[in-house]
């Protein structure tokens, strides 16, 4: 079974002041730290294999939060990133985990419940390299947005001023092996980080990457309107 990566590092800087001494991701989201969202949505799945990245100011406290992953029927592997330096430097992390396989990738910070197992599915089947998740939003200038020609996926702009589109990129991911060469050849967007947009890019520029559109609900808990968001829709 493929395995399973939740990233969960970052500053969490826009939902201070709650994040000055607690990680983002062990925020209540309902009943729930945040994080165990996005794990229990892996294990659903039967992705039971499960590496954690978080920061050094956190990495204890997840830990015991999440502790081995039998509570969560999973296992649990952990890394630390040395500084928040993007989504992409915490993925870097996964290469040994990853052992030349694909991943699929989640971040700590999304909290949907369409069931992933149809769409690792249909990534195996495809032949794919990588693979996105669409889901259309009312601010698609807030995330990764997709840009079509016709039916056909061209490009992903990060955070654009104008959207091509109400489809954000989710922050759901599969990658073949290949991700880890590309995350070396990045250079730093100007907010400082190295971004998966520009992975993303990078596979679609080879042909290699596929997408597909998430059912049912999906946000990101990332700044104080989208937990609250999160919040409601995890109690409905
Ligand atoms: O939620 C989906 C969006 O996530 C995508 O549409 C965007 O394309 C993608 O760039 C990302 O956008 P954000 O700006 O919202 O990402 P944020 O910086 O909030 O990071 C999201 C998660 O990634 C965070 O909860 C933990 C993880 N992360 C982030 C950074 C910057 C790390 O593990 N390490 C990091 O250094």
């Amino acid at each position: 079974m493929i395995r399973g990566v939740v990233l969960a590092g970052g500053s969490g800087s826009r939902l201070a002041p709650l994040t000055r001494t607690v990680n983002k991701h062990l925020l209540p989201v309902g009943r729930q730290p945040m994080i165990y969202y996005p794990v229990q949505a892996l294990v659903s799945a039967g992705v039971t294999d499960i590496l954690v990245v978080t920061g050094v100011e956190h990495i204890g406290d997840i830990v015991s939060q999440l502790r081995s992953g039998e509570e969560h029927g999973c296992r649990f592997t952990y890394r630390v990133q040395e500084r928040p330096l993007g989504i992409a430097d915490a993925l870097s992390l996964a290469e040994d985990f990853a052992r030349g396989e694909p991943v699929v990738v989640v971040l700590g910070d999304n909290i949907f419940d369409a069931p992933l197992a149809p769409h690792l599915a249909a990534f195996t089947a495809s032949g794919a390299a990588a693979q996105v998740h669409l889901h259309r939003v009312a601010a698609p200038q807030r995330f990764g947005c997709a840009r079509f020609e016709g039916r056909r996926l061209v490009e992903i702009i990060e955070k654009p001023t104008d959207p091509p589109s109400d489809l954000a990129v989710t922050g759901i991911y599969i990658f073949d092996a290949q991700v880890y060469g590309f995350i070396t050849a990045l250079t730093p967007s100007q907010r400082g980080e190295l971004e998966i947009s520009d992975i993303n890019n990078r596979y679609l520029a080879q042909g290699g990457l596929r997408h597909a559109e998430l059912t049912g609900y999906w946000t990101d808990a990332g700044t104080h309107a989208s937990l609250q968001r999160a919040n409601r829709l995890v109690a409905e």
